[in-house]
C-alpha cells in the first residue's frame, strides 16, 4: 500500500484544493483539520470532484496528546501543513491565540514527525514575510523585514523553527511562500469561505457583486503606482495547488538540493486594486459599486513575485490568468447566496 500524505487544514481554502490536486495525481490523502475556519461539508465536495474517499480527522493541532495519538496508527510519507489562523487584523487584536495556534500546533506537529521518522515537510508561508521589498519582482533572496503582524510574524518564525528541524533532523522541508491566492474550483463545488465580512480583497468584491455587501472600498489611491492603487500578485489557487503537488514530488524523488528550500509561487505580474475590478467586471459582466477609501493600516504599495526559481527547480508554471481567476470566483460566489 502507498504511504499516505497527510494534509493538515485539508478542508480550507488552499488546503482542499490541494487535496483535490494530490487525489487526481493518485496519491493517498489523509486529512486532519480542526474546522475552526472551515466547514465539513468541504470534505463531502472534495469527494464529489475527485470521485474518491477521503480519510479526515477532526483534531486540533494544538491537542499534542491528540496529534501523538494520530501519528501512532498512520504510515505517512509526507506532511504539507496548511492548518494555521490567517487574519492578519484579528492577530493583532490577539496575537497569544496566533502564536499558540500556529506556532504550538507546528510543533506539536514536528515533533511528531521527528518520532515517527517522516521525511517530507511542506509549509505554507507567504510573501508577507517580505514586508515592502526594496526591490520588485521579490526573489526568494530578498531580505526579510520585521513582519507588521503577529499573523506575519508566525509565518517567519514558523520557517525559521523549519530551518532548524531540517538541519538537525536531516528532514526535507519546501517553505512555499504565496502571493495572493484568489479563485475556486473549476467545479465551484469548493473554493474561499471567509467567515463574517472579508478582509480580503476577492471575496469582498464577489460579496459585492452578490449584493451581499453594499460597496467595495479600495483602500487608498494615493500609493506611487500607475493609477495610485496598491499592487498585488493575485495568484489563481488550482496554479497553486499544483506547485504543492511538484513540491512534495521533488521531495519524494529525492530531487531537493538542499534539507531546506523556499519557493515564491506567484504569477510574476502586480495588478492593483482598480485593475481587478477592472478585470473581474469585464471576466464576470458585472458592475461593482465600490469608492475610494482611506489606506488601510499596515499594508503596502507593491508586491509581486519573480517565479523563475519555481519555475526552473519546480517545473511550475501558473496557467490560469486574472480573468479567468476571477470568473471561476464569482462562479463560486453564485453558489453561495
Ligand atoms: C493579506 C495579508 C497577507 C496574507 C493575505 C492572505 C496584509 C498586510 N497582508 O494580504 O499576509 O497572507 O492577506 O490572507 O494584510 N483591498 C481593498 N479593499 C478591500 C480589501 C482589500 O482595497 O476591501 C486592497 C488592499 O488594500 C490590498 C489589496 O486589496 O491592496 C489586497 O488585499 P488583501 O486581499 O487583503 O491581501 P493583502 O493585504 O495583500
Amino acid at each position: 500500500m502507498n504511504k499516505k500524505i497527510l494534509v493538515t487544514g485539508g478542508l480550507g481554502y488552499i488546503g482542499s484544493h490541494t487535496v483535490v490536486e494530490l487525489q487526481n495525481n493518485g496519491f493517498e490523502v489523509v486529512v486532519i483539520d480542526d474546522l475552526s475556519n472551515s466547514e465539513e461539508f468541504v470534505h463531502e465536495k472534495i469527494e464529489q470532484i475527485t470521485n474518491k474517499k477521503l480519510e479526515y480527522h477532526l483534531i486540533d493541532l494544538k491537542d499534542q496528546e491528540a496529534v501523538d495519538e494520530f501519528f501512532s496508527h498512520q504510515d505517512i510519507a509526507g506532511v504539507i501543513h496548511f492548518a494555521a489562523h490567517k487574519a492578519v487584523g484579528e492577530s493583532v487584536e490577539k496575537p497569544l491565540m496566533y502564536y499558540r495556534n500556529n506556532i504550538v500546533g507546528l510543533l506539536n506537529l514536528l515533533e511528531a514527525a521527528r518520532d515517527q521518522n517522516i521525511e517530507n515537510f511542506i509549509f505554507s508561508s507567504s510573501c508577507t514575510v517580505y514586508g515592502q521589498a526594496d526591490e520588485l519582482p521579490i526573489d526568494e533572496n530578498a531580505p526579510l523585514k520585521k513582519a507588521e503582524s503577529p499573523y506575519g510574524k508566525t509565518k517567519q518564525m514558523g520557517e525559521e523553527i523549519l530551518e532548524d528541524f531540517s538541519e538537525t533532523y536531516k528532514k526535507n522541508v519546501i517553505a512555499l511562500r504565496y502571493f495572493n491566492p484568489i479563485g475556486a474550483h473549476p467545479t465551484a463545488l469548493i473554493g474561499e469561505l471567509p467567515k463574517g465580512i472579508p478582509n480580503n480583497l476577492i471575496p469582498f468584491v464577489t460579496q459585492t457583486a452578490a449584493g451581499i455587501r453594499e460597496q467595495l472600498s479600495v483602500f487608498g489611491d494615493d500609493y506611487p503606482t500607475r493609477d495610485g492603487t496598491a499592487i498585488r500578485d493575485y495568484i489563481y489557487v488550482m496554479d497553486l495547488a499544483k506547485a504543492h503537488v511538484m513540491a512534495l514530488q521533488r521531495l519524494l524523488d529525492g530531487k531537493n538540493k538542499k534539507n531546506y528550500e523556499i519557493f515564491n509561487l506567484g504569477t510574476g505580474t502586480g495588478s492593483t486594486v482598480l485593475e481587478v475590478i477592472q478585470a473581474f467586471e469585464k471576466a464576470n459582466k458585472v458592475k461593482l459599486k465600490y469608492k475610494i477609501t482611506e489606506r488601510r493600516a499596515g499594508d503596502i504599495t507593491a508586491a509581486y513575485a519573480d517565479k523563475t526559481k519555481a519555475e526552473k527547480e519546480l517545473g511550475w508554471k501558473p496557467e490560469t490568468n486574472l480573468e479567468e481567476s476571477l470568473r471561476t470566483a464569482w462562479e463560486w460566489q453564485k453558489t453561495l447566496k
